[in-house]
Order: C-alpha cells, then sequence, then structure tokens
C-alpha cells in the first residue's frame, strides 16, 4: 500500500550508524563520534538573544511565504560583502533549512525525465530529492588524485537536450574539497543551470570559497545557516533563484510550508549580521581538528591524496584495508567503539573510502584515532600473523 515514490529512497545509512552507535550506548559502551555532520558547537549567544526577543516581543505569527524582508535584504548584504554580487529581496527564498528549498527547487525546475548532473561521491540525499520529483540523476565520477573535483569535460559529454542543471556543492560534503575558480568558472557556461549548494561556505580553511553567482546569473544558490552557525536544530535556510521561477517556488511554499519559523528568522539576521567573530573562532578550532585528524588518519594508514580544506569532513582512503565500506564502518563501530560513515552512502565511486567528521572535540577525536590505530593494527596482525616464536630452551 506504501506508494512506490516513497518506496524509493533509500535510508539514510549515516543514521543507521548513529543508530547503532545509541544503542551500545544504551548498554554502556562508550563511543567515539565522528559520523555525525553537524557542529558540535553550541549556537553563538548573540543569535540565541535574538531569538528570545522576537518572542517576547510576539514575533509568533506566519510571515510572508518568501521570508522577512528583513532577513532577505540581509541575505542580500551578504551575498555583497562576500562575493560583490548583486542579489534583490525579490530573488531570495526563505526556507525551514537547506533540504525543503532543494525539493521546492526540484518541484519547480523539473519535468519527468529531466536529468541533473551531480558528482560522484555527492550529498547521499542529491538524488532522492531528484528523483522523487521524477527527475533523473547522473553522476559524474570525481576522483581523489583531482582533489574529488568535477571535470568540466567529462560533464560537456553527459549533457543533452533533457539536461536542466548541474549540481555542484563546493565545499563538499563528504569530500571537504573546494572547486578551483577556473573549474567553476568553466563549468558555469556547460549547463541550461547551475543549483550550487553552499551551505558550507563561511568554513574553509585554505583558499576561497565561490559562490556560482560569481559566473552566472543562471543559477540556484542553496543556503542555511545549519553548519557556519551550528544552527541544524533551528531549520533555517534560504534559496537565491533567477525572478522568473520566484512566483512558481513561492507558490510551493505557500501550500507545503507557508513559511519558515519566524522566530528563527529573526535569529537568522544576528547571525548575519552579529555572528561573524564566533564564525571566526570556531572556523580556527575546525582547523586545528583537520589538521590534527589529517596526520593520525595517514599515520594509521588512510590515503589522502589532496588534503580536504573545506566544511568539516575528511574522505579517507581505506581500501588497503577493505574494499567494503559499509562492513569496514560497522566491524570499527563494533570493536574498536568509533562510528565513522561508509563512503558507499555518497556513491559507487566512494566504495572503498570512509568518511570522518571532525566536528567534535579534539580529545575525543584524538580518542577515536588511537582506537582505530589499535583496530587496524590487530586486523593486519590477523591477515599477517607473527612467526611463533621458538623457545631455545
Ligand atoms: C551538503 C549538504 N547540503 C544540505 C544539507 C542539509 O542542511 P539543512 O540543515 O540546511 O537542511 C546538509 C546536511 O548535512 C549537507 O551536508
Amino acid at each position: 500500500m506504501i506508494s512506490e515514490r516513497t518506496q524509493e529512497i533509500k535510508p539514510f545509512i549515516v543514521m543507521d550508524v548513529l543508530e547503532k552507535a545509541h544503542s551500545m550506548e544504551r548498554a554502556g559502551i562508550h563511543v567515539v563520534h565522528l559520523e555525525v555532520g553537524e557542529p558540535d558547537f553550541d549556537t553563538p549567544q548573540c543569535i540565541k538573544d535574538a531569538a528570545i526577543r522576537a518572542l517576547q516581543a510576539g514575533y509568533t505569527h506566519y510571515t510572508h511565504s518568501l521570508g522577512l524582508m528583513e532577513l532577505r535584504e540581509a541575505i542580500c548584504r551578504h551575498y555583497r560583502h562576500r562575493y560583490g554580487v548583486a542579489v534583490e529581496p525579490e530573488q531570495v527564498v526563505v526556507t525551514s533549512g537547506t533540504s525543503p528549498a532543494m525539493f521546492m527547487l526540484f518541484a519547480a525546475l523539473l519535468e519527468p525525465g529531466d536529468k541533473v548532473i551531480i558528482s560522484d561521491p555527492h550529498y547521499a540525499c542529491y538524488p532522492n530529492f531528484i528523483r522523487f520529483v521524477g527527475g533523473c540523476p547522473v553522476m559524474i565520477p570525481v576522483y581523489e588524485d583531482d582533489g574529488f573535483q568535477y571535470r568540466p569535460e567529462s560533464i560537456a559529454k553527459k549533457i543533452d537536450g533533457r539536461t536542466k542543471a548541474v549540481f555542484i556543492n563546493s565545499p563538499s560534503n563528504p569530500t571537504g574539497n573546494l572547486l578551483s575558480h577556473e573549474r567553476m568558472e568553466a563549468i558555469s557556461r556547460l549547463s541550461p543551470y547551475i543549483v550550487s549548494d553552499e551551505i558550507y561556505h563561511g568554513l574553509v580553511y585554505e583558499g576561497q570559497e565561490h559562490s556560482i553567482l560569481e559566473y552566472t546569473d543562471r543559477a540556484f544558490v542553496l543556503n542555511g545557516f545549519s553548519k557556519a552557525y551550528a544552527m541544524t536544530g533551528w531549520r533555517l535556510g534560504y534559496m537565491i533563484a533567477p525572478k522568473d521561477f520566484i512566483r512558481a517556488i513561492q507558490k510551493v511554499q505557500q501550500n507545503f510550508f507557508i513559511s519558515a519559523n519566524a522566530i528563527t528568522q529573526w535569529a537568522g539576521i544576528a547571525a548575519l549580521e552579529e555572528a561573524e567573530d564566533d564564525v571566526a573562532r570556531m572556523r580556527a578550532i575546525y582547523d586545528e581538528r583537520r589538521r590534527f585528524i589529517i596526520k593520525r588518519l595517514r599515520e594509521i594508514g588512510f590515503g589522502i591524496t589532496v588534503e580536504p580544506t573545506g566544511a568539516f569532513y575528511v574522505l579517507a582512503n581505506a581500501k588497503k584495508f577493505s574494499a567494503d565500506s559499509y562492513k569496514l564502518a560497522f566491524d570499527i563501530l563494533d570493536k574498536a567503539h568509533v562510528g565513522v560513515t561508509p563512503g558507499i552512502v555518497f556513491g559507487a565511486n566512494a566504495e572503498g573510502y570512509l568518511r570522518f567528521s571532525y566536528a567534535n572535540a579534539l580529545e575525543n577525536i584524538a580518542e577515536g584515532m588511537d582506537r582505530i590505530e589499535r583496530y587496524i593494527e590487530g586486523k593486519l596482525e590477523t591477515r599477517n600473523p607473527k612467526p611463533e616464536t621458538i623457545s631455545s630452551e
């Protein structure tokens, strides 16, 4: 009786890891969490204060379906200030997180059978959004030795009359890598539209992130407050779209979601206007953890060809330990009591990899690395047992 549409949605395997970890914790086992894709930091105080003020002032009603004008204006100022691009409030739709923005975007953009190009590996939910509205995700493998970056020429080969958009995500989940300026420019010329998930902007440790709007207007930006501002539970995001799409997207919002949460929207204004120092503080801490985890993973024997410089993930090559990332991740959880995400979650081309999140305190990461090191040593020993020492007596 369950619709095919929902049956086709793949489960989010990272949740399977997390749920198993939680049941181990209930049984009294201490687990180190390196599988979780959300900041361990508390939301900055200036953002909480703005929400409390909004609540006390009685801003507890529906807002305009496109979002509070004050927030849309703040988003425009943010894009002008950071990337030098002109965005008008009429192009901005405020949503309850990046995820609903993605749903509304594909609902407005795709006819059944339309194609969207995405990289493999990719954020696990992307193909599900595309398929849910009848679209067809087309995977382009990206490779470790190339920093998991798209090659524009590989994209060009896959574009045909049904291609509506190329999906980019820089810095990326799960790789933590950035698309170079040159490749973004080349990609921006390729497809009718570019969809750019910019949710990890603000969390870049070397080099610089670029918005797709620096290159083309035929683009949809997806962005949100979950990551850089440590606001996952607040559910706030937005989309910047070409003006001719806004009315269609607005109709979807009005019917299915009405508006984003009013109090959260007031908090979002404070995030953009007052939380820059907090973001810088969190970024510096992430960077310290990033350097540490890369060093330790390499010492243990994982392969990291191009160091990730954004988001809070490392996608490490574990092929020399196992070809089956799902089994390996669950074995690490069982035996070493560390949660990690199997690469296969992010696409066939990430099989043999594990994703490590460094959104956890340095001492926990250190403990997790020590446990995995002992686990790997044990695994290698069982594979190549030490020759028995013969007593001289
Ligand atoms: C690449 C990417 N896009 C979107 C999301 C969803 O974010 P939100 O909390 O804004 O819905 C995530 C969450 O992990 C993500 O990693």
